[in-house]
């Protein structure tokens, strides 16, 4: 069975390629939404249902385990999926988000009192990081910052111009004198040097922590390891090719990827 990797677009691809890079011995699936990119700025019902679609899908093509590598659907729907979902529809197989290996990251960093993350709106909105936060380090202050920019951004091929928003956005998140930095979204691993240049703190960007995360959950759940196929078998699912995806994709994974489109 595969490890299936899910995002909204083809963002995750920065997240799952450094997984693959960690974990190479297994058998990857690869599916980006990216006929309904963004989720970011969508209702949280909207976001149950696109989440609930692409579980199904890739549960159907022999996932045994999915990496919600979305921040936004983590957010929404991880919960609800682990609670929900799971057990009224495949009760043996596992979801899993990114957000709590940020958290975790983020509050190890020397003594973490207060912790700043951005990531999409609808990550924001959500209060998923504050909630996880103070479960894991009751006490911690968190401040967050919806930076709904950031995305076109990095789509577009507009790091150019990322320094200047940026500096809007970080602005507040220095004067709380934060002490580490969450990058609370797929994109943002490519903005990571930048913000690490305009910020003086521990920014902890996703693509750095996940893998090593998912490596020792493997290692702590031999029932769930054993069943994954082992051949180093990747392949990569959207559900759109937009004008300009081959650019992106190479952007984002440092090569170029043989996608194929599907029907979720
Ligand atoms: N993948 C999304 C996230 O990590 C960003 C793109 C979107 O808004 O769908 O939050």
């Amino acid at each position: 069975m595969k490890i299936g990797v899910f995002d909204s677009g083809l963002g995750g691809l920065a997240i799952a390629r450094a997984i693959m890079v960690r974990l190479p011995e297994y058998d990857y699936l690869y599916l980006g939404d990216t006929k309904r990119v963004p989720y970011g700025n969508r209702s949280q019902a909207t976001i149950h249902q696109f989440v609930g679609e692409a579980l199904d899908y890739l549960f159907n093509q022999d996932c045994q385990l999915i990496i919600l590598a979305c921040n936004t659907a983590s957010a929404e729907a991880l919960r609800h999926s682990q609670q929900h979902y799971l057990p009224a529809k495949f009760p043996d197989r596992r979801v899993l988000g990114v957000l709590i290996p940020a958290v975790e990251a983020a509050v190890q960093v020397g003594n973490a009192d207060r912790v700043g993350v951005i990531a999409t709106a609808s990550t924001i909105e959500s209060g998923s990081y504050p909630r996880e936060l103070d479960r894991l380090s009751p006490g911690v202050e968190i401040y967050s910052q919806a930076t709904p920019l950031l995305v076109p951004l990095v789509e577009n091929d507009g790091l150019k111009y990322a320094r200047v928003i940026l500096e809007d956005y970080l602005a507040p998140l220095r004067e709380a004198k934060i002490d580490s930095l969450i990058l609370g979204c797929t994109h943002y691993c490519l903005l990571k040097d930048l913000v690490r240049e305009m910020i003086d703190c521990p920014v902890i960007s996703q693509d750095e922590v996940v893998p090593e995360k998912l490596a020792q959950y493997l290692d702590r759940h031999s029932e769930i390891e054993s069943k994954l196929g082992k051949t180093g078998d990747r392949s990569y699912r959207v559900t759109d090719l937009p004008p300009g995806y081959v650019d992106f994709v190479r952007r984002l994974s440092g090569e170029e990827l043989n996608l194929e489109l599907v029907r979720i």
